[in-house]
C-alpha cells in the first residue's frame, strides 16, 4: 500500500485501520445528516472544552470510542461532564449517534476522524477524565508505530489532563499492555497507583464493558490501567 494511501500528508502514521465498513442503514445515516452536525467538533480551530456546554464543571475525552455504547454509557452516568468523543470509523460514528439519539444525551460531542488532531485543539490542563478503551493492537512489531501510545501521545496527554486528571488505558494484549505501562511509568507526568494484581485484571467499579471487549480478541484477559496526572 502506498504511503499516500495510508498515511495523511505531514499527518502522523495513521493508527487506526478501516473507516468504512458495511453500508450504514438508512435509519442510521440519517443521523449522520441531522444530529451530527449539532454536536461535531471542528478541530481546526481551538476548542474550549467547557465552552462547548456552560452547564458543564468537567471535559472528558475518549479515544477510540469504537460503536460508543462506553462512551454513551459514561455520558449517562455524568450529565454535568461534557464529553468529547473522537472515531475515524464512520459505522462506528453512526453507532454511536444511535446510542445519544435513543438516550436523549445532551453531553455529547463527536470528531468523526483523528483524535490526534481533536487533543492539538484543545488547550492546556483542559481535560479531567481520558478513555483509551481497547485500541487497536497492532500486534506485529513492524506495525508497533501505529500504535496510538507513542512518547508524543503521552506527551499530548500529559500536556493536556489537569493535575489529578485521570487516565484509563484498557486492552487484552499482552504486549500493548506492557508497551504502555513502560511508557507512561517513564513519564513524570503519571502516576499509576495499582499495587495489587486485582487493580489491574478487576474491571473498574465505573467501567463499562465495550464491544471490541466482548470479542475476547486478545491473548490475555482484559487488564485495566489507571493512571493519575501528577
Ligand atoms: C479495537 S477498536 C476498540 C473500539 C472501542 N474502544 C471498544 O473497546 O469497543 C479501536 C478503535 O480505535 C479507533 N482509533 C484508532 N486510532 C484512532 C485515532 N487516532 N483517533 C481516534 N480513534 C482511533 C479505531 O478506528 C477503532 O475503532
Amino acid at each position: 500500500m502506498g504511503k499516500g494511501l495510508y498515511q495523511r500528508e505531514g499527518g502522523p502514521i495513521r493508527s487506526f485501520g478501516r473507516i468504512k465498513g458495511r453500508p450504514i442503514r438508512e435509519e442510521q445515516a440519517g443521523r449522520l445528516d441531522t444530529l451530527l452536525p449539532s454536536i461535531a467538533l471542528d478541530p481546526s480551530a481551538p476548542i474550549d472544552p467547557l465552552a462547548l456546554m456552560p452547564s458543564a464543571k468537567e471535559a472528558w475525552l475518549e479515544i477510540g470510542f469504537g460503536g460508543g455504547e462506553h462512551m454513551a454509557a459514561q455520558a449517562g452516568k455524568r450529565p454535568d461532564a461534557v464529553v468529547m468523543g473522537a472515531e475515524p470509523f464512520m459505522n462506528g460514528a453512526a453507532s454511536a449517534l444511535r446510542h445519544i439519539d435513543q438516550q436523549g444525551l445532551k453531553n455529547v460531542r463527536l470528531l468523526v476522524g483523528d483524535a490526534r488532531d481533536l487533543m492539538a485543539a484543545l488547550p492546556d490542563a483542559s481535560l479531567d477524565r481520558v478513555f483509551i478503551m481497547f485500541p487497536d493492537p497492532w500486534p506485529k512489531a513492524r506495525h508497533h508505530k501505529r500504535r496510538l501510545i507513542q512518547a508524543e501521545t503521552v506527551a499530548e496527554l500529559a500536556r493536556l489532563l489537569k493535575p489529578g486528571g485521570k487516565l484509563r488505558f484498557a486492552s487484552d494484549w499482552a504486549d500493548y499492555v506492557d508497551w504502555t505501562l513502560e511508557r507512561l511509568t517513564a513519564s513524570p507526568a503519571f502516576a499509576w497507583s495499582a499495587e495489587r494484581s486485582e487493580d489491574w485484571s478487576t474491571p473498574p467499579a465505573d467501567h463499562i464493558t465495550t464491544r471490541y471487549e466482548e470479542k475476547r480478541l486478545g491473548d490475555i484477559a482484559p487488564i485495566w490501567l489507571d493512571f493519575v496526572r501528577v
